[in-house]
């Protein structure tokens, strides 16, 4: 039997990861907005593909729950996004009170799927989705992480014209302006980033990676970026329901793990069927240190301010 999926949110994020997951088929898809008739249109649509590129998963689109019943996954990309000048943090209020409302209807029909969470400001969303849930730490993933890794590894590859596939990077902490890109376990065909490029150049590809999201917003102008998010998205469900058991940075609420308690923050996890199956601890020098605490607190502040909200 195929997994079922439900993606929350049909706008450009949620329509494209749905359209990637149908695509390898290897699960079904149900797809929820509140705008009436377009996650419909859209689902048929996607179905519709699937005699000329060859798939045969199910999609169906909903304005209500219940179709999304016994689901294993649910991806939320319900909300607002980004427009120029706007920060993640000003989506805060607005997508809250979504994200409260989400979580009632999906947990009550789905109580032992698993929530990735992709809204944002992220870890915030996360944060929100985990407490207002009652899950297990396990079952509840926030996706910015790979988006961002995928970003700071494109950005390597074009700037020593190798392939991205030898690129290996890894960027922790919170899905913000303080992401802590790991420049000193980031390889290129196995060797250290450092031994085939200049301090100011890597400099310059760590800020392009923190500015990774603006740069998209900037140029689309009426949204943020959907493509690469939605390519994580993929990434990590194909990780969870083929229990591929991928080490991949994700965010996980951690418990004394990197010094931080009761937050989620990017760190790296093995994703597999049971969700987080492990929070993978790497020693950091002082530096990395001091990024990722201060990463930390800026989520914590986030946090802070969805209390006196
Ligand atoms: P979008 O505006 O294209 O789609 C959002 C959809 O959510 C809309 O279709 C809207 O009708 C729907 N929606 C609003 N309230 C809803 C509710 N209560 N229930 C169900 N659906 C509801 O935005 P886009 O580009 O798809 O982005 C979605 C979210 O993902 C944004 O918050 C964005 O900032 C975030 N994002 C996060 C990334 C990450 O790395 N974590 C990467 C890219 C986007
Ligand atoms: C991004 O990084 C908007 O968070 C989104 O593209």
């Amino acid at each position: 039997m195929k997994s079922k999926v439900t993606v929350v949110g049909a706008g450009n994020v949620g329509a494209t990861a749905a359209q990637r997951i149908v695509e390898k088929g290897f699960a079904d898809v149900v797809l929820v907005d509140v705008v009436e008739g377009m996650p419909q249109g859209k689902a048929l649509d996607l179905l519709e593909s699937g005699p000329v590129l060859g798939y045969d998963s199910q999609i169906i689109g909903a304005n209500t729950y219940d179709e999304t019943a016994d689901s294993d996954l649910v991806v939320i990309t319900a909300g607002i996004a980004r427009r120029p000048g706007m920060s993640r943090d000003d989506l805060l209020k607005t997508n809250m009170g979504i994200m409260n409302s989400v979580i009632e209807e999906v947990v009550s029909r789905s109580p032992n799927s698993i929530l990735m969470i992709v809204s944002n400001p992220l870890d915030a969303m996360a944060h929100l989705a985990f407490k207002k849930s009652g899950f297990p730490r396990e079952r509840v993933v926030g996706m910015a992480g790979v988006l961002d890794t995928a970003r700071m590894r494109t950005f390597i590859a074009q700037e020593l014209n190798v392939s991205v596939e030898d690129v290996q990077a890894y960027v922790l902490g919170g899905h913000g302006d303080t992401m802590v890109p790991l420049v000193r376990y980031t390889t290129v065909g196995g060797f250290p980033l450092a031994s085939l490029l200049s301090q100011d150049r890597i400099d310059a590809i760590v800020q392009r990676t923190r500015d990774g999201g603006g740069e998209i917003v900037n140029l689309l102008k009426t949204g943020s970026a959907f493509y690469a998010p939605a390519a994580a998205i993929l990434q990590m469900t194909e990780s969870i329901l083929l229990d591929k058991k991928r080490i991949l940075p994700c965010a996980a609420y951690l418990e004394g793990e990197y010094g931080v308690d009761g937050l989620l923050v990017g760190v790296p996890v093995k994703l597999g069927a049971a969700g987080i199956e492990q929070i993978i601890e790497i020693e950091l020098d002082n530096e990395e240190k001091s990024q990722l605490s201060g990463s930390v607190e800026a989520v914590q502040e986030l946090v802070d301010a969805m209390d006196s909200l």
